[in-house]
């Protein structure tokens, strides 16, 4: 597991197979598939599960949690898309399109994990719903402003909260599937976020203080997005402590996250670029942090 293997194609290629074969096109297409998961790959020991230990309720709320996240992975391919067509539209710089691109194809890699790990706990192939995440969308207002207001939801929140997310829920993983299987999404969503406070100071540097308007602007809401996800009902089920080694935490315990992260990361960061950030503290301190 020691493997740093981002860049070192020889040493990925040993250890790659295929996540989820039973979810490819069955056609010539799927060794192209293979080719660029490849470059990802992270090593995932998927015959050390120890689901066997579980109760079927226990299974049962690990398959739900799991293939809600398998969900929302296979949501998020579209966000990055999208997000890439509002970058291209402002002519962001060259290496913020090709990490969004590039951030599309790890959200492919992180849904078939997801569908897998759905598949250990469940005994069955599942895959999510059809659709497509909806970002704000402005015709009236300038392409760099639009682009950076979905920069700061997709990226700068949503995913900064996920990498301290991933890496608390991490920290009290001990089934070596789900903790490899966190790790890794853990590394790539730590890019994605990178991406984004990266385009926010680039965007602030070309566009100066009609930016940092939009910004303010954008951030109620991009809170506000991130929040209603924290907020959704979980599936039925106890988190016992069986499931939580399993990569799960409560609903009260992800809330204290997001406030801890508002305060902590997203608020210092979004100040230290100069942008006002209102109420944020407030809005999500602990009475919210301890409402669930
Ligand atoms: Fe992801
Ligand atoms: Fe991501």
């Amino acid at each position: 597991m020691s493997i740093d293997n981002d860049e070192t194609g020889a040493r990925a290629d040993d250890h790659y197979e295929p996540t989820s074969p039973w979810w490819l096109s069955g056609t010539p297409l799927e060794a192209e598939h293979h080719r660029l998961m490849r470059r990802r790959s992270v090593p995932i020991p998927w015959a050390e599960t120890t689901v066997a230990a579980l109760t079927d309720a226990e299974r049962a709320r690990l398959a739900g949690t799991w293939m809600r996240r398998a969900e929302a992975e296979y949501l998020a391919v579209s966000t990055f898309s999208v997000l890439a067509i509002d970058l291209v539209a402002a002519l962001a710089p060259a290496d913020v399109l090709s990490l969004c691109l590039r951030a599309g194809i790890d959200e492919v890699r992180h849904a078939e994990m997801c569908i897998r790990m759905a598949q250990i706990y469940s005994g069955v192939q599942h895959l999510p719903p059809p659709g497509m995440s909806s970002l704000p969308d402005d015709p009236q207002r300038p392409k760099l402003h639009q682009a950076l207001a979905n920069t700061m939801l997709v990226s700068c929140v949503s995913e900064t909260y996920a990498t301290t997310v991933l890496s608390a829920t991490r920290d009290l993983t001990t089934d070596p599937v789900a903790q490899a299987v966190l790790t890794s999404i853990y590394s790539d969503e730590v890019m994605h976020a990178r991406l984004g406070w990266s385009y926010l100071r680039h965007a602030i540097e070309v566009g100066g203080q009609g930016v940092i308007d939009a910004a303010a602007e954008m951030l109620p809401r991009a809170l506000r997005g991130v929040a209603n996800v924290v907020e959704r009902e979980r599936p039925a089920g106890e988190v016992t402590e069986a499931v939580r080694v399993h990569g799960l935490m409560t609903p009260a315990e992800e809330r204290v996250i997001y406030s801890t992260c508002v305060r902590e990361v997203l608020v210092p960061g979004f100040e230290a670029l100069g942008i006002p950030v209102g109420t944020a503290v407030a809005d999500y301190g602990d009475v919210w942090a301890n409402a669930a």
